[in-house]
């Protein structure tokens, strides 16, 4: 009798065991999957460079988006240059008034630049049109998708764009050499993650099927 209930017991715990993710087997049921879950905006990073290998699959994700009528009225541009990154944000800092609510982030100990502290920045434009925006949007999402995938981390960002239209942040436009009739759209800060950050609350109830 006792050997039967040893050997049940073994056998609960045997099939409890194949149960549990192992470290190879993922909560997610598929790599897809897992990084569309596991992605988060990422605001502080390390130095370390990210590679054109690495770079180039990211930005080809992205021309990869679907886009209205497959017309592409965007443009991409990757900047690198640390020197470009910190005098774009001395520019930055020096449009915004002191007492500004926009300023209290200078205060941080851990600012570093103002594209979230990111080591490069792609910037998204297009030339206004009914679907663009949503073009970039989906371009964007694919290209942080991928970057995720690759083990690099990212931001997308809108606040940084209105500074590139005024007086100080001009120059700073016209060296990234955008075509006649693109407009900045928006940003995406990229480098490798020196935080974890939480997963934000998503509101479930917000979606509902109709039967
Ligand atoms: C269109 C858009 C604009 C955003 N602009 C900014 C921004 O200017 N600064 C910033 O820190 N994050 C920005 N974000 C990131 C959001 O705050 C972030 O995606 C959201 O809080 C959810 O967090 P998660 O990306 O970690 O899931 C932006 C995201 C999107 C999609």
């Amino acid at each position: 009798m006792k050997k039967y209930f040893a050997l049940t017991i073994l056998c609960i715990l045997t099939l409890t065991a194949c149960n549990q993710p192992t470290a190879e087997e993922s909560a997610y049921p598929n790599e897809v999957i897992e990084t569309i879950m596991t992605r988060r905006s990422v605001r502080q990073y390390n130095d370390e460079p990210i590679s054109h290998e690495v770079m180039d699959k990211i930005l080809e994700c992205g021309i990869h988006a679907p886009n209205g009528m497959n017309a592409q009225r965007w443009e991409v541009r990757v900047v690198e240059s640390q020197k470009w990154i910190n005098d774009a944000t001395e520019a930055y800092k020096n449009s915004i008034p002191a007492d500004s609510p926009m300023a209290e982030q200078f205060k941080d100990p851990n600012f570093k630049n103002m594209f979230r502290n990111a080591t490069s920045v792609i910037f998204i434009s297009h030339r206004p049109g009914p679907c663009t925006q949503i073009d970039c949007g989906l371009m964007a999402g694919n290209m942080v998708n991928a970057a995720k995938s690759l083990g690099v981390s990212s931001v997308i960002m809108m606040s940084p764009i209105s500074f590139f239209s005024t007086e100080e942040g001009k120059p700073f436009l016209e060296t990234l050499a955008l075509s006649e009739g693109q407009e900045l759209l928006l940003c995406i800060g990229m480098g490798y993650s020196d935080q974890q950050p939480e997963t934000p609350e998503r509101r479930y109830s917000k979606v509902k099927y109709i039967q």
